[in-house]
């Protein structure tokens, strides 16, 4: 049956009380496509011109007339399709934000990749041309090019094996019927499965088994839906509501190609401080800063190493951001809190919204004096809602915003004057706006939603002692001082079509908000360079992460700036890191964070990536908070943090979790430099730090669907038990030796699933991969500044043909630019170890000893030469600092 779609033409800004044109439309089913003429063909580029077949179609807004093909080979691995409105008037994702590859112009002869075409009606397809694979074929349905709509279908084989398209919460292998995802950046508390939260990542990796995997990567970073079904054919369909067609097609033709080639596009990972691997605490709810320092007491007392303490949104006064509570957390005590922080090698975090409480306080007036905030059709500022009661929002765009953002961290997070933070949290930065579109009464919507809400009660402190504090900390209410703040590029691409109504789109994208400018900004703002957030909302939380990274180095310049935004867009990880937002202290979200650090780390080239560890919202329980502390050690990023409305869930609250968590940090700390070594590698050549198990074994079946385990680094596999409650699990062991990680038992895998059982609820199955050296510090420490003074221990796990490598990046883990590093390789064949590489960083930490786990014994038995007399002869300390080999 064909749906006839009501259209409404020539429509600008809102519908509301607007005449409409109406006019009945025909339905997609009828759209005519294009036919390409006039091509150019100059080998590395093609050129085409698209003129639409007759009748237009209009189903949601104007077919155009005219478009332009644009092709080229990139690289060997790399095409690019580019299909774009003649008169190039519609955005395209500010080069700004996300700045272009640029190509090698390598000759199509020599690329792995082949693109052709059908010129009428216009469709085209690419290819691999060692299988001769079709790996995209539009042929699948017409291209229809509207002016708020965009609809580019692909076959693809029955049943494919599809990753990415995040960011959601679904499984890690996409479904292919029925399936939608939508992108577009929202507050999604909770992350609901099936429904679009906080990041915009339009990359799907396509694996096909033995005849390779490729990757397809849309930058478009207006609102769509992605469709996969199989009614008409297997396909996937892109539905979006605006913006251009800009394909990148990345050959492999393995995984791990795919990652590389994405990184190259949409840039490697930003290097982080080694200190950022360390365990960080955090909680909604932390009263006062007493409560904050009695955290930071409790953790010592429980002997759990705390690297760094957070606070939420509680230090503000009123929820006002670059302000501090002046009762709760007074300058004088918070900054006394940090010094006993730094003085015990210790970090302190607090989060930034780019939500400014519209009030007379110096964050709002600084912003109107430069005028940077986001401003109505009518030349107004825009007001919102969120935590502070009704709040303005800086205009990424504008020319000031970056400065103005500067002045604000110089001044409140001043070392001498303020709050001396080590690291960033930025938020709500979709950004979320808690006043329903279209926002009329911001005030009234916040007097009666409850922002700001009451603060807690100020409590009498006298007499409280917190061990470990200065005698003289005094308690809170005395003073009444608060902490205020004292004190490009225009016109770089198309500002967007003309004409649209930016509001209510004829095309409903799937948004679990509603309409596209619920609960944001709305989507007809003009940003300050001309575009609309109708086309660039999806970068709002990107272009804070930037801006924010430029206030931190300008705060101190030559310091790697950790920091941990919520909303993200394609190529975020190249400036930041990114927790997983809102999860709840539920089994499911337990399980699903695996395929999401998975999604974000090895298909997003975001690798500094953590969901909160316990749970945000709702109550944990000690058994999945235990196994949570377990798992959470092999997250990049490693954070307990709950809700407002939660209880406690600190490690030390409970006995079995102190243990686990005691367990699993000495585990992390120890294997901290390889990981540090592995996020190293990512950051100069995009090879994925963590590993999902297909990646390893591209042509095992068995391994396509594989959510629950991982390869953290290249070589320990991570299974944790998945049960509510449960003690035993189901893992997979591809065919390859493996050694357990505790007992250094050797395993021969055979692509079989085998069960463990009795797992206590302290510990988690940790395998070591055959065929890998791990180089581990030999001790644990309290704080990853300790920790650097360790020694080495070495673990050889020798494969089938009794062969390893390994390797081990040092440096001084702080510095922006490094004098002086270390890339040491590894390697052992058959007796002979070697350690060969550059040795730049010199360091006393020496390698105490070296370890062959199993030995060369054939079969199960575990044999190792630790203190036999073989083994004496590689007891250290062997230096660090220069080449070394040893014939065991
Ligand atoms: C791919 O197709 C071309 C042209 O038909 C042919 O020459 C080539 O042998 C094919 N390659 C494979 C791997 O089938
Ligand atoms: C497809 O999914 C939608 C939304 O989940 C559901 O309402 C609909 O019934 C499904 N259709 C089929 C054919 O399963
Ligand atoms: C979400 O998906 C998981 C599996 O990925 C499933 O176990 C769970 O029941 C789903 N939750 C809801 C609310 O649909
Ligand atoms: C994915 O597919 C599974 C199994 O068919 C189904 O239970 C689940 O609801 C689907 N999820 C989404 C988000 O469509
Ligand atoms: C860790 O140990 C070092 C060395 O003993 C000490 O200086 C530091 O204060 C300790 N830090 C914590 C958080 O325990
Ligand atoms: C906006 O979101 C609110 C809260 O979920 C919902 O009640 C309302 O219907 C939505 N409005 C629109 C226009 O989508
Ligand atoms: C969490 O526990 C607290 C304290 O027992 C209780 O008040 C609250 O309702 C619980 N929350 C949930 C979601 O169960
Ligand atoms: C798991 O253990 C927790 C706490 O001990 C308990 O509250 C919960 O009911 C248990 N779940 C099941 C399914 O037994
Ligand atoms: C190597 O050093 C570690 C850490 O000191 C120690 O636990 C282990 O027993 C040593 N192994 C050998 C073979 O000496």
């Amino acid at each position: 049956m064909l749906f006839r779609a009501p259209v409404f033409l020539g429509l600008a800004g809102p519908a509301f009380g607007s005449v409409l044109v109406r006019r009945q439309a025909s339905s997609l089913d009828s759209c005519p496509g294009y036919a390409a003429s006039n091509v150019q063909d100059d080998g590395a580029r093609v050129m085409a011109d698209l003129t639409l077949a007759e009748p237009p179609c209009n189903v949601y807004g104007e077919d155009l007339t005219d478009l332009k093909l644009e092709v080229e080979y990139q690289s060997e691995s790399r095409l690019h399709v580019k299909i774009y409105d003649a008169e190039e008037q519609i955005y395209q994702v500010s080069e700004s934000v996300f700045p272009r590859p640029s190509s090698e112009d390598v000759d199509p002869s020599d690329s792995a990749l082949a693109f052709s075409w059908t010129e009428s009606p216009f469709s085209f397809a690419v290819t691999r041309k060692s299988t001769n694979e079709t790996l995209f074929d539009s042929s699948a349905a017409s291209l229809v090019f509207e002016s708020q709509y965009l609809r580019l279908r692909t076959g693809l084989p029955d049943s494919p094996h599809l990753y990415g398209l995040g960011e959601h919460t679904d499984p890690f292998q996409l479904n292919t019927t029925n399936y939608t995802r939508t992108l577009w950046n929202r507050d999604a508390y909770g992350t609901p499965n099936g429904t679009n939260l906080y990041g915009d990542h339009p990359i799907y990796f396509d694996h096909r088994g033995s005849s390779g995997t490729h990757g397809v990567f849309l930058l478009n970073s207006n609102g769509m839906d992605i469709r996969i079904d199989n009614t008409d054919g297997q396909y996937l369909e892109y539905n979006a509501l605006g913006g251009i067609i800009d394909l990148y097609f990345l050959a492999g033709p393995t995984p791990k190609d795919v990652s590389v080639q994405y990184a190259e596009v949409a840039g490697t990972p930003v290097m982080q401080p080694y200190w950022g691997f360390g365990f960080h605490q955090c909680k909604y709810g932390y009263r006062d800063v007493f409560m904050v320092a009695e955290v930071v007491a409790n953790y010592s007392q429980a002997n759990i190493p705390l690297e760094t303490m957070w606070t939420d949104i509680d230090y503000m006064d009123l929820r006002r951001v670059f302000t501090l509570d002046p009762e709760r957390f007074p300058l004088h005590m918070v900054r006394e809190l940090v010094d006993y922080l730094h003085a015990h090698q210790q970090h302190y975090v607090v989060m930034v919204d780019p939500a400014v409480a519209a009030l007379d306080y110096e964050a709002y007036n600084n912003g109107v004096d430069l005028d940077i905030f986001q401003k109505n059709p009518n030349g107004s500022i825009y007001t919102g809602v969120v935590w502070p009661g009704p709040t303005v929002f800086p205009d990424w765009f504008h020319p000031s915003t970056q400065q103005y953002w500067n002045n604000e961290f110089l001044q409140f997070f001043d070392p001498e004057t303020g709050v001396d933070i080590d690291a960033l949290w930025i938020d709500m930065n979709e950004p979320a706006n808690f006043c329903p579109y279209p926002c009329a009464d911001p005030q009234g919507f916040a007097e009666e939603a409850g922002n700001p809400p009451e603060p807690p009660p100020v409590r009498n402190n006298s007499g409280r002692i917190i061990p470990g504090f200065p005698a003289d900390f005094q308690p809170p209410g005395q003073s009444k001082r608060s902490l205020h703040a004292r004190h490009s590029d225009r016109g770089d691409t198309p500002t967007g079509l003309p004409g649209r109504d930016l509001i209510n789109p004829q095309y409903e994208i799937h948004n679990a908000a509603g309409s596209i400018s619920n609960l944001t900004l709305p989507t007809d703002i003009q940003n300050y360079d001309g575009t609309h957030q109708y086309d660039t909302h999806n970068l709002y939380g990107l272009m804070m992460s930037i801006a924010s990274r430029n206030a931190l180095l300008a705060r101190r310049p030559n310091r790697r700036p950790l920091i941990i935004t919520r909303s993200t867009f394609a190529g975020a990880g190249s400036h930041v890191g990114k927790w997983l937002g809102d999860n709840l202290s539920i089994w499911d979200h337990y399980r699903i964070s695996i395929a999401n650090i998975l999604e974000f780390a090895a298909l997003f080239q975001l690798p500094m990536v953590g969901a909160d560890v316990c749970g945000f919202g709702n109550n944990a329980t000690e058994p999945l908070c235990a196994r949570w502390a377990t798992l959470g050690a092999f997250y990049p990023f490693y954070r307990n943090h709950a809700g407002l409305d939660s209880i406690q869930q600190e490690f030390y609250i409970w006995p079995t979790v102190a243990e686990a968590a005691r367990n699993a940090i000495s585990v992390r700390y120890r294997l901290l430099d390889y990981i540090y070594t592995h996020l190293h590698r990512q950051s100069t050549s995009g090879l994925p730090m963590l590993n999902p198990l297909f990646f390893h074994y591209p042509e095992d079946e068995n391994a396509f669907a594989i959510q629950h385990q991982f390869f953290y680094g290249d070589d320990v596999l991570v299974s944790p038990v998945t049960e509510e409650n449960g003690t035993d699990v189901s893992i997979y062991l591809p065919n390859e030796i493996f050694y357990d990680y505790w007992t250094h038992e050797r395993i021969q895998g055979s692509g079989s699933w085998i069960q463990l059982t009795d797992i206590p609820f302290t510990s988690i199955p940790l395998h070591i991969r055959g065929g890998s050296i791990i180089p581990l510090r030999a001790e644990s420490a309290n704080t990853t500044t300790e920790l650097r003074k360790q020694d080495f221990v070495i673990w050889i796990a020798p494969n089938a043909s009794n062969q390893a490598v390994g390797s081990l990046y040092l440096d001084e883990g702080d510095a922006l630019v490094q004098d002086a590093t270390s890339e040491i390789n590894f390697s052992y064949d058959n007796g002979l170890f070697k350690m060969t590489g550059t040795f730049g960083y010199q360091t006393d930490a020496a390698i105490k000893n070296i370890t062959v786990l199993g030995g060369n014994a054939s079969g199960n038995e575990t044999q190792q030469y630790e203190q036999s007399s073989r083994a004496s002869a590689i007891q250290g300390p062997i230096s660090l600092n220069g080449e070394y080999s040893h014939s065991f």
